[in-house]
């Protein structure tokens, strides 16, 4: 399939503070002059941020690890988790087609999409608010059929429960995630057989569940404030403006750590020369002007 650039692109990208501090942690993890390792967590963030990845984002994750854009186009277009296309306001739909999924009634669901989205994958409905694509096993197959909607799974789906879903969505709701049938998890249909002890006194919710409920953040467009950054490895973390600074007794118990970062980030953007000379150098259908 080939993924190309959406032929209409907003003017430019910037994370937010949080998000950057965040991706500046990230690029810590990495040796010097390796930077550029850290490609598929910034494209990710910056698509967690906008709904979807734009040339303007992508040209930025390249910047800040010093990458020629048509690599980072590579990494962009080669992963097809990276949505090249706008996506709905509100949610895309991850609908599972896969054997398990199929079998079960992926089928209906994908019927249901049609129906109340739009009739091709990666198109917008009438009102801007949902999209939808068929995607790959999940991982969720004793739960099959099951979707994907932003950050969440919801299991266990009939085509009218996921049909409700879709218009509590498109209403403003987040409806909770999770098998829609009843079960916890991926326990038997007719109830645990065995391990009961543990049943007494679980929480409400499975703990994918329960984290989902508790950030909500299921369809958020994520600005990097819904958790605390955590970034221990990263010890000069304060000095990036992270909102969730070293605990002290680390910085007590490692004093040393003070002196200097474990590896200094690279604040250094290109100049407006060098990037006037990326952006004439290259288009983005892989070829050299
Ligand atoms: S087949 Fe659908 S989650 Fe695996």
């Amino acid at each position: 399939m080939l993924r190309r650039l959406h032929p209409e692109q907003p003017d430019s990208f910037a994370f937010t503070p949080a998000n950057l501090a965040w991706a500046e942690a990230q690029i810590t993890k990495y040796p010097e002059g390796r930077q550029a390792s850290a490609i598929i967590p910034l494209l990710w963030r910056a698509q967690e941020q906008e709904g979807w990845l734009t040339r303007p984002a992508i040209e930025a994750v390249a910047d800040m690890l010093g990458m020629a854009y048509i690599r980072a186009l590579e990494v962009a277009s080669f992963y097809f988790m990276f949505q090249l296309q706008p996506v709905g306001s509100v949610a895309h739909i991850q609908v599972c087609g896969t054997t398990s999924c199929m079998i079960c009634g992926a089928e209906d669901l994908i019927a249901v999409c049609k129906d109340k989205i739009a009739d091709k994958p990666h198109t917008l409905s009438a009102d801007g608010k949902l999209s939808w694509e068929e995607v790959e096993c999940l991982g969720s197959c004793t739960n099959a059929p099951m979707a994907q909607i932003g950050k969440d799974y919801y299991e266990d789906l009939t085509a009218a429960r996921f049909g409700e879903i879709l218009d509590e969505l498109a209403a403003g709701q987040v409806p909770v995630p999770g098998p829609q049938n009843g079960r916890y998890g991926s326990d038997p249909l007719g109830g645990v057989t065995v391990l009961k002890d543990y049943e007494a006194d679980r929480p409400e919710h499975n703990a994918s569940v329960e984290l989902a409920t508790g950030i909500g953040d299921t369809v958020k467009r994520i600005d990097g404030t819904e958790v605390p950054l955590r970034a221990p490895w990263y010890r000069g973390e304060a000095e990036i403006g992270a909102e969730g600074a070293a605990p002290q007794a680390e910085a007590e118990a490692e004093p040393e750590a003070e002196a200097a970062p474990l590896v200094t980030p690279s604040k250094t953007l290109p100049g407006e020369d060098e990037l006037a000379t990326r952006k004439g150098s290259w288009t983005y259908e892989g070829s050299k002007k």
